[in-house]
């Protein structure tokens, strides 16, 4: 808790070009529940460089990011935004906790064994730890709540593992996390192939809505969407072409799809997928216009990025210090 309010840690990486997945799945839900919360929302680079980096690209991509959190409707000055690189606190509480982890777990993950097949020629160790620094991020801000996708689950079960054995050895020293899962919980899937998670790695660029396409490839790659023969506007499994793109645009529009049904009952693929499109394209817009802005705005945003890691850093420095003592690290001269 700070204050009277429980407090909410989240973070994405800057890696790829996110798309709408991203943005409807994680990011529009954070701006929903943030007034609920105390809330750390960071742009986890020191998890990216687990992955070979280019580093101007890392660092044009985490300011994009940093700023897409506050064009997309979070308050920088009610909202602790921040670069985990900015924190060293992470970097040090990662450390101990990587002896309180086990060679075992880490090795179940399921993510470490799909990123070290992708990246054969680079299985580096901080790979195989990035989890315990994803439970260091969580636990540092004594995180009650931690929204994340269905992917993530595994290293936030970690994540709590790790609290609790701790705190069993120390006594109280973490609150450990529960999961938040949005209340929509939507999975938007690939336009192009229904069947697979929209992804910002798809090789085919019709699949994926990138936050940063403009209004006429948005339309375009609506109305290219794979969809079935029968031309009706019916949310069902069996048509996860029309059901993918009902579910976008409830999540969207905040329609149900019974109303999406009835709204577009008689009516063909060709409008549906132009009205989906629009939506999308309308929601999107503002949010772009507004990071723009404050991509041109320099100084305000430099001015968060300083604020906010110093608010950062305080709370996770309280936390570091207690471990610190807890594992017997001997006390700072002042
Ligand atoms: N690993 C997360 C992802 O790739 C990002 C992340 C890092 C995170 N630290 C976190 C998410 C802490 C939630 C809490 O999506």
């Amino acid at each position: 808790m700070i204050g009277d309010k429980k407090v909410l840690f989240s973070g994405m990486q800057a890696t790829g070009n996110l798309t709408l997945g991203n943005y409807l799945g994680a990011l529009k839900n954070w701006v929903n529940i943030c007034d609920e919360y105390e809330c750390f929302y960071s742009v986890v680079d020191m998890h990216s460089i687990t992955v070979r980096q280019d580093a101007a690209t890392l660092r044009k991509r985490s300011r994009e990011l940093l700023t897409l959190y506050i064009a997309a409707g979070l308050d920088p000055e009610k909202n602790c935004i921040y670069y985990q690189s900015h924190v060293s606190a992470h970097a040090e509480l990662s450390w101990i906790l990587n002896c309180y982890t086990y060679m075992g777990e880490l090795n179940r993950m399921t993510q470490f064994k799909d990123k070290s097949a992708k990246n054969a020629d680079n299985i580096n160790s901080g790979l195989f730890t990035y989890p315990v620094l994803m439970a260091a991020d969580i636990l540092l801000y004594q995180a009650d709540v931690v929204p994340v996708g269905i992917d993530q689950m595994q290293h936030l079960e970690l994540a709590r593992d790790i609290a609790t054995r701790f705190n069993g050895i120390y006594g109280d020293v973490f609150t450990v996390p529960e999961i938040y899962m949005g209340k929509v919980g939507r999975k938007i899937m690939s336009l192009q192939n229904p069947d697979k998670k929209m992804s910002k790695s798809d090789e085919n660029p019709n699949g994926s809505i990138y936050l940063m396409d403009d209004t006429d490839t948005i339309i375009r790659k609506f109305k290219r969407a794979v969809t079935d023969s029968d031309n009706q506007i019916r949310y069902s499994e069996d048509k996860p072409g029309i059901k993918n793109l009902i579910d976008i645009y409830c999540a969207t529009t905040g329609k149900s799809s019974e109303e999406v049904e009835k709204e577009f009952d008689g009516k063909g693929y060709g409008d549906f997928k132009l009205a989906v499109g629009e939506v999308v394209a309308q929601c999107l817009k503002p949010i772009q216009d507004r990071q723009k802005e404050l991509l041109n705005d320099k100084a305000y945003v430099d001015g968060v990025i300083k604020n906010n890691a110093e608010k950062a850093s305080y709370f996770a420095t309280k936390t570091l210090r207690k471990v610190q003592k807890k594992v017997g690290f001997p006390e700072r001269i002042r």
